[in-house]
């Protein structure tokens, strides 16, 4: 667990977070019908190229074979892009790291391709108020629980489900720290929150049930129903005053 100590590693990790919004801003700006999987990871290399210091996370990550993660209506997370083509309609999430000078940014957003149906764009709305809950919910003195339970409890009352097997987590100088961070708790439970902590929330959400299966490449993650899903994600930092959210243009 990285925990920040001074203004210097703060005003890093916020420009690794800067950075990596941005480059989630290109790409979501790019998603249209007929764009392939493979364009959005190229347009993430050249606008990431624009800071000679900086450089994507996930490439080589276990191996992982791009620097972004693209995963299309039922695919949860780490789908890899390649050849597939976005079609109206479809949902796509887009997940994109940064490691800048020693310290991580890590985000992702979900966006739909032209129209999609009025059942898409809620599950879209939902999981990203389920994060903005999950990021209230993360406060000096609080728990790592209140943080789960926050999400889970406004994401389930909505009809949706949050996935269980995989989380938020740890950030700083590794892109994967302790603790992981649930999407799902009870308040009160867990690691006390602290000041100087910094964590990736990223809840995935189902129009389904919540189990997920891994597809035969190894890396993507599909709904086991089939449903749809969407995911975002934000790097924050926990302060003794506030808690900030660093993957912020
Ligand atoms: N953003 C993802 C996460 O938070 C990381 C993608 S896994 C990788 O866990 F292998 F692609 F890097
Ligand atoms: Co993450």
């Amino acid at each position: 667990m990285t925990i920040i100590k001074s203004a210097e590693e703060i005003a890093i990790m916020r420009q690794a977070g800067r950075i990596t919004a941005i480059v989630l801003q290109k790409m979501s700006e790019a998603v249209k019908p007929g764009l392939k999987t493979r364009q959005l990871d190229e347009i993430a290399e050249r606008e990431l190229g624009k800071w000679d210091t900086a450089r994507a996370s996930f490439k080589g990550y276990r191996g992982y074979p791009a620097s972004i993660c693209v995963s299309v209506n039922d695919e949860v997370v780490h789908g890899i892009p390649g050849k597939k083509v976005l079609k109206e309609g479809d949902i796509v999430s887009l997940d994109f790291g940064v490691i800048y000078r020693g310290f991580q940014g890590d985000a992702a957003v979900t966006v739909g391709v032209g129209t999609v149906s009025p059942d898409a764009l809620k599950l879209m709305e939902v999981t990203k108020g389920s994060l903005t809950e999950g990021i209230n919910a993360a406060r000096e003195g609080g728990f790592l629980g209140d943080i789960g339970a926050a999400i889970q409890g406004y994401v389930e009352s909505r009809g949706f489900s949050v996935v269980r097997e995989y989380s938020g987590h740890g950030i700083g100088r590794d892109m994967h720290e302790d603790p992981l961070v649930p999407n799902f708790g009870s308040k009160c439970e867990g690691l006390k929150l602290k000041a100087g902590m910094t964590m990736a929330l990223e809840p995935m959400v189902n129009r389904g049930g919540w189990k997920t299966r891994v597809n035969s490449n190894g890396w993507t993650v599909h709904t086991a129903d089939g449903s749809l899903s969407a995911h975002f994600e934000h790097t924050i930092a926990i302060r003794n005053d506030e808690t900030e959210i660093l993957t912020v243009l």
